[in-house]
């Protein structure tokens, strides 16, 4: 059972719980539109056997739709992906975020436990690496690990943690019901299905809409945030890890899922318009700093800094060391930072080309 299935990393979950033959029960809000276009990436799998793809409708913040689901399914597996997941958007919306991302947890954990379902099941709950937030600046750790302070620095990194200790207290101290439980502290993980609001893929659908003439400029935030950017595919296979942790719930562990690399924001869009064929070059420090491309010879102004998207309180860097993943889940990225924003913008100029065109692409 995945709750988010309708993401990037729930649809990414749902692939690879398919491929190794398990029936998946999607668990998506009820909407009133057709289903979110990551389904129909789904869908356009050939593996895809209808059957063993359940869509329910259940909402994490309503414990009653929670305890319908795992009573008709029973499931072995419970993967927690529903999240208010944007960090800017936590600050417009704190009430809905906690109300999602904690109270959800907390609603999940009830429903498990009222329907004695403790010793059947294994719950993945989906930790950040926001919850370090300010641990650089703070304690001056320059890569985090399991180990490392929390220190969260938005209303959403500080719901994930409230989820976190939660879920660490429900395999610790159940009353000898312990709940076999891991939590992934994933770093940031992007894709071709990543939403366009995340920053990586903002830049690769604007340079790619740029290059075919159907947008002139990009204006970012702050193009000095480090992140430790890997591939959302590789990181769901580590979820998949976490559950077949084997012996007693006290024994299972947390895991810091990340690539040990980390790069700029400045870093991301040189990346992407070399893969596009441009060479960038900057001019000016902070808001005033601008983004130029060198396009068919000539030097065009493509990136500006635009305050508005500046956060209140940005976490300046995140890199993550994932040892104890490879040593203990034996899980490593596959992919690396260029490889990422390769098949980032191979995806997005097959979209820009058919948006010139007219046509449409799934
Ligand atoms: N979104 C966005 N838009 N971010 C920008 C922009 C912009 O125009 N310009 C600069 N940034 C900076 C942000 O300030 C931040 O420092 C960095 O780019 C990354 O922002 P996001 O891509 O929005 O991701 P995030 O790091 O805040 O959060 C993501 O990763 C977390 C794991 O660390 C999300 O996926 C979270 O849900 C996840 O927990």
């Amino acid at each position: 059972m995945i709750t988010g299935t309708s993401g990037q990393d729930g649809s990414f979950l749902a692939e690879l719980l398919l491929k190794k033959g398990y029936t998946v029960i999607g668990l998506m809000r009820r909407i009133s539109t057709e289903p979110p276009y990551r389904l129909r990436y789904l869908k356009l799998q050939p593996f895809i056997d209808e059957e063993k793809l359940k869509l329910e409708s259940a909402d994490v913040t309503d414990v009653h739709s929670i305890l319908k689901v795992l009573k008709k399914h029973k499931p072995v597996e419970f993967y927690n992906l529903a999240a208010q997941s944007h960090v800017s958007e936590a600050f417009d919306q704190p009430y809905e975020t906690h109300s999602v991302n904690y109270l959800g947890v907390l609603n999940i954990l009830t429903a498990i436990k009222h329907l004695d379902m403790t010793e059947h099941i294994r719950l993945y709950q989906a930790s950040t690496s926001e919850m370090f937030g300010g641990t650089a600046i703070k304690y001056g750790l320059q890569i985090q690990d399991e180990e490392t302070k929390f220190s969260p620095r938005s209303p959403y990194g500080i719901a994930k943690l409230a989820a976190h200790h939660q879920v660490v207290l429900a395999r610790e101290t159940e009353h000898g019901h312990w709940l076999r439980a891991a939590c992934g502290i994933l770093f940031n993980h992007e894709s071709e299905l990543r939403g366009e609001n995340f920053v990586t893929r903002k830049i690769t659908r604007a340079l790619t809409r740029i290059k075919y003439g159907l947008q002139k400029t990009l204006e970012l935030g702050n193009l000095d945030a480090l992140r430790d950017w890997g591939y959302a595919k590789d990181y769901v296979e580590a979820m998949w890890l976490m559950l077949q942790q084997q012996g007693a719930a006290e024994k299972w562990q947390d895991f810091v899922v990340a690539t040990g690399e980390m790069h700029s924001v400045r870093d991301f869009v040189n990346a992407t318009a070399r893969e596009i064929g441009w060479e960038m070059d900057w001019e000016g420090k902070g808001r005033q700093e601008k983004g130029y491309a060198r396009i068919d010879g000539e030097r065009r102004l493509i990136v500006e800094v635009n305050p508005k998207y500046y956060r209140e309180n940005d976490v300046h860097l995140l890199r993550g060391d994932a040892t104890k993943a490879r040593e203990l889940l034996q899980w490593k990225p596959r992919t690396n930072f260029n490889q990422l924003v390769s098949l980032m913008v191979a995806n997005d100029m097959r979209l820009a080309e058919a948006e010139k065109n007219g046509s449409m692409v799934a």
